[in-house]
């Protein structure tokens, strides 16, 4: 080899720190490559926002992370409850008095309930007063009506688990409401209670609704959510340049960069 080569060759060699990058970064390389996965989440993470985006859009995270607290303090709750009427309350017992940290996962569940609801409203009201749920967003407005409807079926579920005084008269109040309703009422009621009387089969019904099947659609809920989200950008707040239709003086996002996936336009624009 000439002597120029051999000094390019030691120039271009990998130091120690490069050659520990590469091994360290194998596994995403090796993921990435055959997934796209990481260039996914880095989209989701890393795209563009409005400048002016502000803590009022950290509510939909916060509802986010509050969901998420309730899936995972539910599945370890799930791992020692009984949901038959002669256990049900006896299990509760022994998780809140004698399973280690059982009091503060049935705490954090319970509490946790309500802060979910309450994010989640705060949430809506926040979309509502920035006026977010008009064109494009119609859409992630009606997605979150039925996240909220189900966030609540979620609690009225939960509370007839305990099994006690409590929460067998708020069940039976609850069934009752439910059988006022015009038409469907009487067929709603007899689905909840599942027989003549609240009883072992109300208690499974609930359990079973409560812990699979609307968690499940809260979760396809979510995931249709959030791809809108990042599918149309995130709204900019009302008092803001943008919203008032104003040059933000901001230079215009590079060719294929933008806020979102698309670049809502008011009806009728191109000549539609
Ligand atoms: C489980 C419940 C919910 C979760 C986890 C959730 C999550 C999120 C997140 C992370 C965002 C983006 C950041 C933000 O704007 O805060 C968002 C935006 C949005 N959410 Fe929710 N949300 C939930 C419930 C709701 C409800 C109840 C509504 C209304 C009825 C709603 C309507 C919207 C709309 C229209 C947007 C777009 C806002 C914009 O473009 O500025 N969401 N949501």
């Amino acid at each position: 080899m000439a002597l120029s080569d051999r000094g390019a060759a030691i120039a271009t060699a990998p130091t120690r720190g490069d050659q520990l990058k590469h091994v360290a970064l194998y596994p995403l390389d090796w993921l990435e490559e055959r997934s796209g996965l990481v260039g996914g989440i880095k989209y989701f993470l890393f795209r563009k926002v409005p400048r002016d985006t502000s803590w009022f859009h950290t509510l939909g995270s916060a509802t986010l992370t509050a969901f998420l607290v309730q899936a995972i303090t539910g599945v370890v709750l799930a791992m020692y409850y009984k949901p038959d009427p002669e256990t049900a309350y006896a299990s509760i017992q022994f998780i809140t008095n004698d399973l280690t940290l059982g009091w503060l996962v049935r705490g954090m569940h319970k509490w946790g309930a309500s802060v979910f609801i309450i994010l989640m409203f705060f949430h809506m009201a926040r979309v509502f007063l920035f006026g977010a749920y008009k064109y494009p967003r119609e859409l992630n407005w009606i997605i979150g009506v039925l996240l909220l409807a189900m966030g609540m079926l979620e609690g009225f579920t939960g509370y007839l688990l305990p099994w006690d005084q409590t929460a067998y008269w708020a069940t039976v109040v609850g069934i009752n409401l439910n059988g006022t309703a015009p038409v469907l009422g009487p067929f709603l009621a007899q689905f909840l209670s599942g027989g003549a009387e609240i009883g072992s089969d109300t208690l499974s019904k609930f359990y079973s609704l409560h812990m699979l099947v609307i968690p499940g659609a809260i979760i396809g809920l979510i995931v249709l959510h959030l791809y809108l989200v990042i599918r149309l950008g995130v709204t900019s707040p009302p008092w803001s340049d943008e919203a008032a239709g104003r040059d933000r003086g901001e230079p215009p996002p590079p060719k294929g960069g933008r806020r979102g996936l698309t670049q809502p336009k008011p009806r009728g624009a191109n000549g539609q």
